[in-house]
């Protein structure tokens, strides 16, 4: 008796001290964190496609944003975006959360900072995905309409559906040669935008040409287009962090799927109130893939290599105009003091001109699913697994 009670004490003291030491979250901040700003936000999203980050895709939500209080979201511990977004325009202060668990994600703490901000951003990370959070609620700042982003598996997350890569990850060529093996996981989520989601039945893959996953992905469709006619919600499985619900996949055929394969360095900045996406990042890496089918693949059945014939493949890329066109100009006076730590710290930051420059990147229309260059719009075909011409054209 005396013996576990003193047991329960002594376990209970041991959690608290690691509770206490150990936070489920981390918040980290740069720039005026102690005035928080309300700006009125133009509605947005960023699809950034992993590697190194595009500046001009940044400058656009920080803009979008009306030059608020940015804040990233990530699972890891790196706070290295809060100097590099604060430092690139008119940001008034930027963040990063660190959320590390579930705990994180369901904290009223962090749903207080993501009510707060003016624009969010996910970064990428293995982990991102497992997160999931208990309230059904979407979060007032994503009602309010902040510009949201994010990149690689932050950018993953946007769509309507997911390849959750629960099992692990599939290359291509595994994807191809049987779309029903055991890498091939899925999840749907309803993420931010809510029902009128312009990334309605969509699924997102990034790094995508470095990486050579235009198979992969042309088979997530193929699945998806094959196993998800419908939608059911998993009320076990609750939301993730931000606000994703998330769906279980129904039997039925026909959705009208469309993949969006983005390369590195390379970020669409879709308008939510027009639909219309600019293609923004370094001309010559810089492209994304919209795959559109018009019809079921033909053969997307287990132990069997996919084929699917004519799917209808927009390419899209950047301009002409070199990367630093292809953002804004702004010119600012910046004080700086050396403070204590002798390390050199931005206390006033005064932006006088921000222009947009002439910008000749491909523009394409999320809402119409039209645009691009129509020299870059062709037909691709898969015949047991075997592209049949160059995919990536
Ligand atoms: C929320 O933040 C406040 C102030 O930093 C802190 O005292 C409190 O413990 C936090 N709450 C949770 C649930 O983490
Ligand atoms: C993941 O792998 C396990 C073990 O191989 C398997 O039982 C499970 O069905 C896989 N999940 C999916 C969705 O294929
Ligand atoms: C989203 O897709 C589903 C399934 O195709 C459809 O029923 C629904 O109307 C779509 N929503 C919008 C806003 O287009």
């Amino acid at each position: 008796m005396y013996f576990s009670g003193f047991f329960v004490v002594f376990s209970w003291s041991i959690t608290t001290i690691l509770c206490d030491t150990i936070p489920d979250y981390v918040y980290y901040c740069t720039g005026n964190c102690n005035k928080p700003v309300t700006t009125q936000t133009h509605p947005g999203l960023i699809l950034m496609g992993g590697g190194t980050d595009v500046d001009a895709a940044f400058i656009q939500q920080i803009e979008w944003s009306g030059c608020g209080d940015f804040l990233v979201l990530r699972s890891d511990n790196d706070d290295k975006y809060d100097r590099y977004v604060y430092n690139l325009d008119c940001a008034n202060s930027a963040a990063t959360i660190w959320v590390r668990n579930r705990d994180g994600a369901n904290n009223p703490n962090v749903t207080d900072y993501i009510n707060g901000a003016e624009a969010i951003f996910f970064a990428g990370s293995n982990n991102l995905k497992k997160f999931t959070k208990k309230k059904k609620k979407r979060p007032a700042a994503v009602k309010r309409g902040v510009p949201i982003g994010g990149t690689s598996a932050g950018c993953d997350i946007q769509s309507y559906f997911i390849y959750s890569a629960t099992n692990g990850s599939v290359n291509s060529p595994e994807a191809l040669a049987d779309p029903y093996n055991k890498l091939m996981t899925f999840a749907g989520y309803f993420l931010i935008q809510g029902d009128d989601n312009i990334l309605n039945n969509t699924i997102i893959d990034t790094h995508f040409v470095t990486r050579d996953r235009f198979g992969r992905l042309i088979t997530f469709v193929a699945r998806i287009r094959t196993d998800a006619g419908g939608r059911k919600l998993l009320k076990t499985s609750g939301t993730y962090q931000l606000c994703a619900y998330m769906y279980q996949l129904d039997l039925g055929k026909g959705l009208p799927i469309k993949g969006i394969g983005i390369n590195e360095q390379t970020a669409f900045a879709i308008d939510l109130e027009t639909g219309l996406a600019q293609v923004l990042g370094p001309v010559d890496t810089s492209e994304a893939y919209l795959l559109m089918p018009s019809h079921d693949p033909e053969v997307c059945e287990p132990l069997t290599p996919l084929t699917y014939k004519n799917v209808n493949v927009q390419k899209v890329k950047p301009g002409y105009v070199q990367r630093v066109a292809c953002s804004y100009v702004c010119i600012r006076i910046c004080f700086f003091f050396i403070n204590r730590y002798s390390s050199l710290q931005l206390i006033y930051k005064l932006t006088l001109l921000s222009l947009p420059l002439f910008c000749n990147s491909d523009v394409f229309n999320f809402r119409t699913w039209t645009g691009g260059e129509s020299s870059r719009n062709y037909d691709v075909s898969y015949i047991n697994g075997v592209p049949q011409e160059d995919p990536y054209n």
